[in-house]
């Protein structure tokens, strides 16, 4: 058992179980969430609005939420390249926020990093350029020390973009009908069905884990009904700590694209690893089965307490389809998606080291105690040595370099994210990664040896405006596991 997972174990205990393994419990539909489509024009200046709200999960009680336009996280804005999105983001919460784009190629002073705070009740209005190609990406509050509690309440949405050959692509896009986007979360809920948050020690340690999983905002399992032929899932795991191992009841997955795109060709696989803040498209194929379940182990690699209480798998649906007579999709699986270039690390010419480090001296109890909730520049975690700090520049990078970012850890499993980019991964804890992550990413799995990334950044970062790099466990993103680097 992962240390990990055995310290979550202890946080777990005194929480009340919600849903998880009532795999017979009758599914809630599958909420359809709110697209703000873009991509035919933009005439306006467009709003998103950042407010407390109350949201019922589906077990009927009435949870304090934050959102963006909605009750709940927020919508889904599609844009196109060559699009510049002009936001307006009005901050209504009651505390100071950010909102971060996370996965888009843009410029430091616009991607809503911890230096854009926009204090309560202020406007930040950023135009949004967007240069690169058709890809899930997706935006959340980035507000350093607490990221953690507002993303898990409800600050994130996603920003799918598409481009010309995205939208003539011979694939599955009628939204809603054959073309899903699926944000997964873990919630916590208390003895009275709310959501509840809570930092400890270990939750510090590990990350915030729930033990029911949430799709769309409701609590799993959800159904959905889907015409014959090929579907198309777009999934987001925003789960402040927890992997996600995916699977389908029947069938492989068939990936498509990853954070930044498009893989080359489709990819069938028994299952993938989503680690929190990780984006993969996957065709599910409705056209000779009645029914599906997209699964979650919640014993899988990563997958928490689960894990190390009953050990092999524990295959959980999230989201079942069943098919109805309408013919949809009928074309074949795609086999030529995107021309992806060779990988070529000769082509680098700076390499950084990366080391990151827990518990680097604090008392994680009394950093609980004492902060409430509040873990930002607490220094009980760091990155070659250094706990994240607002007014330190960590690297500074040379505009259109070709890089190797090498990144190891030596206790856990740390999802690690590169702002302002896309990457090509070299190797994934001292291994080939799977062939699904071989494409545009702009996350790493990094647990044993070296974690190996190829990357260029072509776009300015100052130092007012610096971008970061840190683990999307969103604690210990707050606890200090991130740096800042400009590019110039
Ligand atoms: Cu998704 Cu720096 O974040
Ligand atoms: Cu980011
Ligand atoms: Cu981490």
């Amino acid at each position: 058992m992962k240390r990990r997972q055995f310290l979550f174990a202890s946080a777990a205990s005194t929480m009340a179980f919600g849903s998880v393994g009532l795999a017979q419990a009758a599914a809630r539909p599958l909420p359809l969430i709110p697209m703000t489509d873009l991509t035919g024009g933009i005439d306006a200046r467009v709003p998103l609005n950042l407010a407390p709200g109350t949201h019922d999960f589906g077990n009927g009680a009435i949870s304090q939420t934050l959102g963006i336009n909605h009750n709940y996280l927020g919508p889904v804005i599609r844009a196109k390249q060559g699009q510049t999105i002009p936001f307006d983001v009005a901050n209504g919460i009651g505390d100071t926020s950010t909102i971060h784009w996370h996965g888009l190629h843009i410029p430091g002073d616009v991607d809503g990093g911890p230096h854009q705070e926009i204090a309560d009740g202020d406007v930040w209005s950023p135009d949004v350029p967007i240069v690169q190609h058709a890809s899930m990406n997706w935006f959340h509050s980035h507000m350093h020390g607490k990221t953690a509690q507002q993303t898990y309440k409800g600050l994130a949405g996603v920003l799918l973009i598409e481009d010309d050959a995205s939208l003539s692509a011979d694939l599955p896009k009628t939204y809603g009908v054959d073309d899903f986007t699926i944000v997964l979360q873990d919630k916590a809920f208390d003895a009275s069905g709310r959501m509840g948050y809570a930092l400890t020690a270990e939750v510090f340690e590990d990350g915030f884990e729930g033990d029911t999983i949430v799709v769309n905002g409701a609590i799993a399992p959800v159904s959905q009904t889907v015409p014959t032929g090929l579907v198309r899932l777009r999934i987001l795991n925003a789960c402040n700590a927890r992997f996600l191992e995916l699977s389908m009841e029947t069938g492989p997955l068939a990936v498509i694209a990853s954070d930044g795109g498009f893989l080359s060709s489709a990819v069938e696989v028994e299952s993938i690893l989503m680690s929190p803040g990780e984006r993969y498209e996957v065709l599910v194929d409705m056209k000779t089965v009645d029914t599906n379940a997209l699964n979650v182990n919640l014993a899988g690699d990563g997958g928490g307490f689960l894990a190390g209480l009953f050990g092999g798998n524990q295959l959980t649906p999230v989201l079942t389809l069943s098919r109805t007579a309408d013919e949809g999709f009928t074309g074949a699986m795609p086999d030529k998606l995107a021309n992806l270039d060779a990988l070529r690390p000769q082509d680098a010419t700076v390499t950084r080291s990366f080391q990151l480090q827990m518990d680097v001296g604090a008392d994680l109890v009394a950093l609980a105690m004492a902060w409430d909730n509040f873990c930002g520049n607490a220094g009980a975690m760091a990155i070659n040595g250094q706990p994240m700090n607002m007014d330190r520049i960590d690297e500074t990078v040379r505009k259109g370099d070709t890089e190797i970012w090498r990144i190891s850890v030596d206790d856990q499993l740390h999802p690690i994210h590169i702002h302002g980019c896309s990457f090509r991964i070299l190797s994934q804890s001292g291994a080939e990664p799977p062939a699904y992550a071989q494409g545009w990413k702009d996350m790493v799995h990094v647990e044993d040896g070296w974690s190996d990334v190829l990357v260029r950044f072509d776009h300015e970062a100052p130092e007012n405006a610096p971008y970061m790099y840190h683990c999307h466990i969103l604690e210990h993103e707050d606890c200090g596991m991130m740096g800042q680097f400009t590019v110039t």
